[in-house]
């Protein structure tokens, strides 16, 4: 927000921006998704409050889905719940979750809003620091509060590095929470903005036990203004978050999840939104000192900033040639040396911010 910020305050002074900065898909939503929530107005006139629980015809494409991509059978009827996007959820997660343990291990640098949830919930934060060195995962021996959390937060593939976590990374992690009875929380907004290789999910591990999997339309299919996604996890613990919604008022418009079903149901438009990042990606990762382990997936591409100037001096210097970057330091110190470049501005506006990058850097 502090980047859009600058962006807006730039573009209103009457410079000209290309804001690569904040994380928001500008593809417009596939037009058969929006002709599925259009029919699904016209047809809800009398609209009633929604169940938590969801619509059934949600929850089973949201379980088919994750068959067909993961290779994972999980149960419609109890271990999933729709969500608003998966931000309020993962906010709000800490409320339900912390028990006698009070602390949330969250990652460094990262999205805030897990940091945030633990805070509002009274929780404690444990940081985690996330390297080049280590490939942006968390550094598994050199953590010593095992036995003092309730969470543990992870997400890949990551904001803002772009990196992405192998199979044996969840494995580790999966047996670690059992072992001493925290939650492995994993936030997999990103799981389908991918160029090489398509990520795994926390959800492939061998004994789901304590895993709870939170994901959502937003940049999958471009539809972060609905506000859909869902948390996928023990019968024990949805029962428990099903409970708690209704409270938070936070089930999706029926409207939205009707036009969820048809999006989760189909590939064709993500494979074209991959396809479509992939060239943008191609304009721009060959004039960056990328990061080491970054810019794998994701749509943000993680490079270093010159030797010698703070994050922050770099991107405000880029601003001034009309090029907003986000700040690695605005994630947390550890970001610091780093920015994050966000490939959502259009084809054509890439291509020009390319020649401004190849003079600027
Ligand atoms: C890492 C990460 N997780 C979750 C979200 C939440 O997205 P939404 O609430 O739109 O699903 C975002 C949004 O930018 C994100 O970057």
């Amino acid at each position: 927000m502090a980047v859009d910020a600058k962006a807006r305050a730039a573009k209103a002074a009457g410079r000209p921006v290309i804001a690569f900065g904040v994380g928001e898909p500008d593809f417009p939503t596939p037009d058969y998704i929006v002709a599925a929530a259009q029919e699904a107005c016209a047809q809800v006139r009398m609209q009633k409050y929604t169940p938590a629980a969801g619509l059934p015809e949600l929850r089973e494409a949201v379980a088919r889905w994750i068959g067909a991509r993961f290779g994972v059978d999980v149960d419609e009827a109890t271990e999933i719940v729709p969500t608003l996007g998966s931000k309020e959820a993962i906010f709000s997660f800490a409320q339900i979750a912390l028990g006698e343990k009070r602390r949330v291990a969250v990652p460094e640098p990262g999205y805030p809003v897990y940091e945030r949830g633990a805070l509002f919930a009274g929780g404690k934060v444990v940081t985690v620091p996330l390297s080049e060195s280590n490939s942006w995962l968390p550094d598994l021996d050199a953590f010593d509060a095992w036995d003092e959390i309730a969470l543990f937060w992870v997400c890949y593939p990551n904001n803002p590095t772009g990196a992405v976590a192998p199979l044996s990374f969840y494995e580790e992690l999966a047996a670690r929470a059992r072992e001493h009875g925290f939650l492995l929380c994993s936030d997999e907004a990103y799981s389908e903005l991918w160029f090489d290789e398509p990520p795994v999910s926390a959800l492939q591990v061998a004994d789901r036990t304590n895993i709870v999997v939170f994901n959502t339309l937003s940049k999958r299919s471009s539809m972060t203004g609905y506000r859909s996604g869902f948390v996928c996890g023990e019968p024990e613990l949805i029962a428990a978050l099903r409970s708690f919604r209704p409270n938070t008022g936070t089930a999706p418009q029926e409207v939205v999840q009707r036009a969820s079903v048809t999006a989760w149901n189909d590939e064709a438009h993500v494979e074209e939104m991959r396809a479509r990042y992939a060239r943008k990606r191609e304009l721009l990762a060959p004039l960056l000192d990328l990061a080491s382990g970054s810019s794998e997936a994701t749509f943000y591409l993680w490079f270093r900033v010159p030797a010698g100037e703070s994050s922050e001096a770099f991107a405000t210097r880029l601003l001034e040639h009309g090029v907003v970057v986000a700040p690695g330091s605005y994630f947390g110190p550890s970001g610091e040396g780093y920015a994050r470049l966000a490939l959502v501005p259009s084809l054509e506006e890439c291509a020009r911010a390319a020649t401004i990058l190849g003079d600027v850097l």
